[in-house]
């Protein structure tokens, strides 16, 4: 198995492919991750046209995000295949990855696996592609665990509460709102996928919120997914990167009281202590753990 590229995904923005003004904004962007959508923010009567203009956005624009990813239509629409053949083949050198949309089985994600494989070798492409997959239908919340392990290119799912809402026929009125249900209703779907993912090494990520001028409620979505382990959320609109960006990066406090953490424990491990205070905390080897997690989230953000 090929080790998976560790990648920043604090904010995945998703652009519209069709929009040749939005793909341009987005490549100079500063964010980790951007999307060049084929599949919900093309009209299908623009999905073919979207297709050239994705591979032209891709060669000739410089991009500033550090990822950038096409996302396709699902493997039972009529344009997938296509979808992964025209954008693979006209830029397969400048796309880091490749995401599948309403998966409901590892099967879903094999094919889009086996066409990158096929392609890899007729190309010679140099680079990997990777795959990145939307949990999204409640048969792909019910397969999560063979579908995060079903792939070594498999870098990401990300849980998609617009369709899944849809899906599970919850009585919401924008994508990415939590209703009048008494708790919160991204509770279950949520931990269930994070903890698929973290079991096999990949990055869980949160997905959209569609009303975009409420920042406050962008933000406490996007805190409590960050709280429960996921990496980033997406945005469907740059007002919502700044957000994302700094809730998925650990604070300087965070990164300062980690890194005396981490120094006072090598230090107790030299003198023969497992347990020790460090400002009326105990630190252990568990509490270590999570210590770490931090620096090698910061080392990754590069903070
Ligand atoms: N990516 C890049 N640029 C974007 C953008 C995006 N997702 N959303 C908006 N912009 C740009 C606009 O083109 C505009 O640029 P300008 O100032 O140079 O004219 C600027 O940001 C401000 O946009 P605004 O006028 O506030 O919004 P809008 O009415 O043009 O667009 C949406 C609103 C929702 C239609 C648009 O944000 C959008 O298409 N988002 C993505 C939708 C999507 O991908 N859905 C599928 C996944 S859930
Ligand atoms: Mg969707």
């Amino acid at each position: 198995m090929s080790p998976r590229p560790a990648r920043a995904r604090r904010c995945q923005l998703s652009v519209p492919g069709s929009s040749e003004k939005m793909m341009t904004k987005a490549s100079a962007l500063e964010l980790d991750h951007v999307f060049l959508d084929l599949e919900d923010a093309v009209a299908p009567n623009a999905k073919v046209g979207a297709r050239s203009m994705i591979v032209n956005a891709l060669n000739n624009l410089k991009w500033t995000p550090q990822t950038v990813c096409v996302r396709i239509n699902d493997v039972q629409t009529q344009w997938c295949h296509d979808d992964i053949i025209e954008v693979v083949t006209g830029a397969g050198e400048n796309l880091d990855t490749i995401m599948l949309t309403k998966a409901k089985s590892a099967a879903d994600v094999r094919f889009v696996h086996l066409m990158l494989d096929q392609l890899e070798q007729k190309l010679g492409l140099k680079r990997r592609i990777g795959i990145e997959c939307l949990i999204e239908e409640v048969e792909g919340m019910m397969n999560v665990e063979e579908i995060a392990a079903c792939s070594d290119r498999l870098e990401c799912l990300v849980f998609g509460m617009g369709d899944y809402s849809a899906s599970q026929h919850m009585q919401l009125t924008s994508v990415g709102s939590t209703g009048r249900y008494p708790a919160d209703i991204w509770h279950y779907p949520r931990y269930k996928m994070t903890i698929a993912c973290r079991a096999n090494g990949i990055d869980p990520v949160d997905g959209p919120y569609a009303n975009f001028k409420n920042s406050e409620g962008f933000r406490r979505e996007a805190e409590r997914a960050h709280v429960l382990g996921m990496v980033g959320k997406w945005a469907i609109h740059p007002s919502q990167i700044d957000i994302a960006q700094d809730v998925f990066c650990p604070s300087a406090e965070d990164i300062a009281t980690a890194r005396k953490q981490m120094q006072a424990y090598d230090q107790a491990l030299a003198d023969g202590l497992g347990a020790i205070n460090v400002d009326g905390v105990m630190v252990d080897a568990a509490s270590i753990r999570i210590v770490q997690n931090t620096i090698d989230r910061a080392n990754l953000i590069g903070v």
